[in-house]
């Protein structure tokens, strides 16, 4: 694998998508417990777009719904849409209707443990208030980054990841938490974690399926690295462990098949 280099690089290939769920449900678990019996703070980035359904769906549900503690999680999200939030397009809305919705009806979770991106405000004052909680969640000294326990991430066919697109901005940022980003292509304001946030998490768990991601998970995994084409090579953690919990068919391009 020709890829960014990284301390520990998992790649799992699972059969299909909800293979690729059932491998992520199970590190939330295990990183869960984990954090419940250290710090007694679980602290997670949930991705948007669709993949992550499946994965919201199992951790809904036993087995792993009952092997969470979930008065130790808390939520927050790696980007959102400049929307509001009962918005189709939302991330938020997304997670509240295939999980959050349940883990609040069950009283699971209260909502002081749900830290979503208020993007009804105008993306510039959005990021600026998701910093403030982040800063505040994770009780930062100045110039501290916070160091999330779990990072979901997606990727899509063009290689972006969170909302950091293919020549936009956003990559550029180093000196900030969260950023607004304008994408050209989507004619949409977004707001993302910069990659220095995601950099510093112990784990990212990229989730990539469907046969629509076959020749951009060779070119990231495989091929030169340019995050400016590609940024989901930007993403080279320091000091943690970065998986790829990709589908057969995703898979489909690589030149071999490594199943840890
Ligand atoms: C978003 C996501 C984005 C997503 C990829 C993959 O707001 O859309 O954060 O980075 O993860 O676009 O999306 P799919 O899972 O729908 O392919």
């Amino acid at each position: 694998m020709t890829g960014p280099a990284h301390d520990r690089i998992h790649l799992v290939i699972a059969d299909d998508l909800n293979g690729v769920a059932s491998h992520a449900a199970d590190l939330f678990v295990r990183l869960g417990q984990s954090a419940a019996a250290t710090s007694g703070r679980f602290a997670v980035a949930l991705s948007g777009g669709s993949t992550p359904r499946a994965l919201h769906a199992l951790l809904g549900a036993p087995p792993s719904y009952d092997a969470v503690e979930w008065t130790t999680v808390q939520l927050f999200w790696g980007d959102d849409r400049c929307v509001p939030p009962d918005d189709p397009e939302s991330n938020y809305r997304m997670a509240r209707e295939t999980l959050l919705d349940t883990l609040l009806a069950r009283g699971a979770i209260g909502d002081e443990q749900i830290h979503r991106i208020r993007t009804e405000l105008p993306p510039d004052e959005a990021a600026a208030a998701y910093e403030r909680e982040l800063r505040q969640s994770f009780v930062l000294a100045e110039g501290e980054l916070p160091r999330f326990d779990l990072v979901f991430l997606g990727m899509g066919p063009d290689g972006h990841t969170l909302s950091l697109f293919p020549r936009t901005a956003a990559l550029g940022v180093t000196d900030r938490l969260v950023t607004a980003n304008y994408v050209p292509k989507l004619n949409a304001h977004r707001v993302t974690l910069t990659y220095p946030v995601a950099n510093s998490a112990a784990v990212v768990a990229f989730l990539v399926a469907g046969a629509d991601k076959a020749e951009v998970l060779a070119r990231v995994l495989e091929g030169p690295r340019d995050a400016e084409e590609y940024p989901a090579q930007g993403v080279t953690l320091t000091g943690g462990d970065l998986y790829w919990l990709v589908d057969r068919a995703a898979a489909a391009r690589l030149q071999r098949d490594v199943a840890d």
